[in-house]
């Protein structure tokens, strides 16, 4: 069993209890949009019209998370139910939207969502079975999820559990999905097997309930991937959020990059083999999940490309192809990495504003900038990288 909340996370989960009361409704819904130099006022204001203080400051608190949760969770945010840390740790709404769309053909009856924070996954994995429940160790975690699914007319399919997910019995459940804390009150924990619950306790479940999926972090390193499970790395705009894992029936790949939101999905064992040859006419740079799923041969393959490195992850190719999973650059010039050489260039085009990319070389952006000393009305983008051992800096212009 989990211990209760102490006595101010029991302060906290009565003033977030209060705001579900009529009284609280009114003062939360009568706050003006979070504008962060406002707060005092609004607060003092608020206080004015009789509200005490531990209940403005709880409205004001849902009010400046509901404005930082937008980006995340778009404009249902301004709806639902945050804490800091839950915020922090909620799934995106367009990944958790893709997660619960892979468990939907499976027919599940029952299904749980174990450590299901303040419901982000929960919320939409609900549409993909008869029956959901969520487990959450901490009380007040557990109230703002109940909370939320309650906005979202889902209270009567998914219950929420307070409770330790290791004493859970999971008889009759047929699909479970995991995403385990990665922080602590000390800050983000690295190891797998540091997070809560470990890693273990989730490679177990996949032996106890077939149809089990998991959130990892995107750097799990792939020697830790178990066999016969399929990993899948997702991006949204290109930022790579998680590596999410998929056991039993849910596994149609070994590995796989998903960009979101358009949901283009490249598959792979990473065994393609992929050439190593010069600079071509064209450069393309693989999206961070393709990268992080070790798929960039696969998409040299798929545009008649080649590596520039063994080692590193920029394809060229002779001809432009158009692919979702790279962004695509006609070079322009290819020269070797030095100082002089590359400030004459930049200066003879009037570059005043250029844009670094770079991989394999220590170089940073900024103080390279500084040293170039740009001057000029023309924009500029150039490729620090290796080419059969050579530092070169490619000059690129991205394609249309
Ligand atoms: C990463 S968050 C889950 C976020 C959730 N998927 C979402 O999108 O909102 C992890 C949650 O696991 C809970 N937790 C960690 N260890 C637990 C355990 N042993 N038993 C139950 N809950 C646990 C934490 O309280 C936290 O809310």
């Amino acid at each position: 069993m989990s211990s209760g909340p102490d006595e101010s996370g029991r302060g906290q989960l009565a003033s977030f209890r209060r705001l579900l009361t009529p009284a609280g409704q009114a003062l939360l819904a009568g706050l003006a949009p979070y504008e962060p130099g406002q707060a005092l006022q609004a607060a003092e204001a608020a206080r004015r019209r009789g509200y005490d203080g531990a209940l403005v400051s709880a409205a004001l608190t849902q009010s400046r998370l509901r404005a930082r949760a937008h980006a995340k969770l778009g404009e249902q945010a301004a709806r639902l139910y945050f804490t800091p840390d839950g915020l922090e740790q909620a799934t995106r709404a367009v990944v958790a939207a893709r997660r619960a769309q892979r468990f939907a053909p499976f027919g599940v009856r029952r299904l749980v969502d174990l450590c299901c924070g303040i419901a982000g996954d929960l919320a939409h994995l609900a549409g993909a079975a008869e029956h959901a429940v969520g487990v959450d160790r901490d009380p007040l975690t557990c109230a703002v999820a109940e909370a939320n699914l309650a906005v979202l007319g889902l209270a009567d399919r998914v219950q929420v559990r307070r409770g330790e997910v290791e004493d859970l019995s999971l008889d009759g459940v047929d699909a479970v999905f995991v995403d385990p804390a990665r922080r602590s009150s000390r800050g983000r924990l690295f190891r797998p097997e540091s997070s809560s619950p470990p890693y273990s306790f989730v490679l177990d479940l996949a032996a106890r309930v077939p149809a089990t999926a998991a959130k990892l972090a995107p750097g799990i390193p792939h020697e830790l991937l178990p066999p016969g499970a399929e990993a899948e790395w997702m991006s949204v705009d290109g930022d790579v959020l998680e590596c999410a894992l998929w056991f039993g029936p849910l596994a149609t790949a070994q590995r796989r990059a998903t960009l979101l939101p358009t949901g283009d999905t490249l598959v792979g064992d990473g065994s393609t083999p992929v050439p190593v040859g010069p600079v071509g006419r064209y450069l393309y740079e693989p999206d961070g999940a393709v990268i992080r799923a070790g798929l960039v041969a696969d998409v040299a393959a798929g545009i008649g490309g080649r590596l520039l490195d063994a080692t590193i992850a920029y394809v060229s190719a002779d001809r432009a192809a158009a692919t979702p999973f790279a962004t695509g650059y006609e070079v322009l010039d290819v020269l070797p990495f030095g100082l002089k050489r590359l400030r004459t260039l930049l200066r003879e085009r009037h570059v005043g504003r250029l844009t670094v990319k770079k991989r394999g070389t220590a170089v940073e952006p900024e103080t390279l900038r500084r040293q170039l000393r740009l001057s000029g009305p023309n924009e500029a983008t150039i490729v620090l990288t290796r080419v059969a051992g050579h530092q070169k800096v490619l000059l690129v212009a991205p394609l249309a």
